[in-house]
């Protein structure tokens, strides 16, 4: 048993059986033995690897973005750019270097502010950063003003709920004890919507939060987010929580605190909690839409202009595992908010 397991047993043996959302939040942030607090899960000897540490293309293009939008914004003198959920630093880096070359008004105008729960992610990210950022636990903790925030690969570590239909009856998915090991089960019935027996509906009251206070932000000064993560541009039925440990699945009971725990993204639930908060949502685009639209092959090509052929293999690959359909070009998608009114920023709202 790991140390985390021990301590989710203990608490369901006296308070009974936990909902998910409760499970997964021990098992990402336990502030001794959650997975983001012991650990760098990132890169090849990790977990999982992300966009920004396959390429630094992703956020070069990210950072020109963010350049097209300070000019929508109205180049603000001053302009938060917050990022939640960072982990190596990496997308961050890529977007200050290229901010610094395509916009010196707006690297003049950030401040730079990093939302991070976990310490040792804080550390790598001062390493790639630079100490000239502040760093926050939530959202809240920054301060109010013009904003442009970029979250990648975050909102699907927030945790979520399950519920399930059986019976004409809606129940939440726990997790309890059986002979003394953690075990899935269902609670007696819960509330939920009109649908069909085997139905499993995903909630994620945490998410639509800080969506929703993103969309508060930029409702009250001027400001974009960006938005990016694996998930269904349409809210429909179906479990994908998921646990992977060494780039592998494992089941969501196994080794607690040491395996990755995330689901997919509903983006027209994150969408209508930022709408709620008062922003104007663009419509949502795959990741390969939008890397291409931002010049993906124009900026490999002059990559390739230096490169032996070894290292064009190496970017040729690199360049397919970011916008191929089969890998992560159609299952990520990418969703801008802006403050009401304002000009969209390129690529969105293009026909
Ligand atoms: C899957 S990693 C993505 C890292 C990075 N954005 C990238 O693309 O490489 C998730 C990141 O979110 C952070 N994180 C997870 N839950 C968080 C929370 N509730 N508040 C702030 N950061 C959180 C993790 O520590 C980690 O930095």
């Amino acid at each position: 048993m790991t140390p985390l397991e021990v301590l989710i047993s203990e608490l369901i043996a006296t308070d009974g059986p936990m909902r998910l959302d409760h499970y997964m939040g021990l098992c990402l942030g336990h502030p001794q033995h959650g997975y983001y607090v012991t650990r760098d899960p990132l890169g090849r000897e990790g977990d999982f690897v992300t966009a920004p540490e396959v390429s630094q293309v992703f956020g070069e293009l990210i950072g020109i973005w963010a350049a097209g939008a300070f000019v929508a914004m109205g180049e603000p003198a001053r302009v938060n750019l917050v990022e939640l959920g960072p982990g190596r630093g990496t997308l961050m880096a890529d977007m200050l270097r290229t901010i610094g070359r395509v916009s010196p008004a707006l690297a003049a105008a950030a401040v730079m502010h990093l939302v991070e729960t976990s310490p040792v992610l804080r550390t790598r990210q001062r390493q790639a950063v630079g100490p000239g950022a502040s760093w926050h636990m939530t959202l809240k903790e920054v301060p109010q003003g013009p904003m442009i925030l970029v979250a990648n690969e975050f909102f699907d570590a927030i945790p979520i709920r399950q519920i399930e239909r059986r019976r004409g009856l809606w129940h939440e998915r726990v997790i309890g004890l059986e002979q003394g090991r953690l075990a899935r089960g269902l609670s007696g019935p819960v509330l939920g919507p009109e649908g069909r027996d085997g139905d499993v509906l995903e909630l994620a009251p945490a998410r639509d939060v800080i969506a929703s206070q993103i969309g508060q932000r930029l409702s009250r000064h001027a400001g974009a987010a960006l938005i990016i993560d694996y998930g269904h541009l349409t809210s429909a039925p179906g479990d994908t929580l998921q646990a992977m440990r060494r780039h592998g699945f494992a089941d969501v009971t196994e080794r607690p605190g040491e395996c990755d725990l995330t689901s997919h993204v509903d983006f027209q639930a994150l969408g209508r909690a930022l709408t709620e908060g008062g922003a104007d949502i663009l419509r949502p685009m795959t990741q390969r839409d939008f890397l291409l639209a931002m010049g993906l092959e124009q900026r490999f090509q002059r990559l390739e202009l230096r490169a032996d052929l070894m290292v064009t293999s190496t970017l040729r690959r690199q360049m397919a595992r970011l916008a191929d359909e089969n890998q992560m070009g159609n299952l990520f998608k990418v969703l801008a908010a802006t403050s009401p009114g304002m000009p969209c920023p390129y690529p969105f709202g293009q026909t």
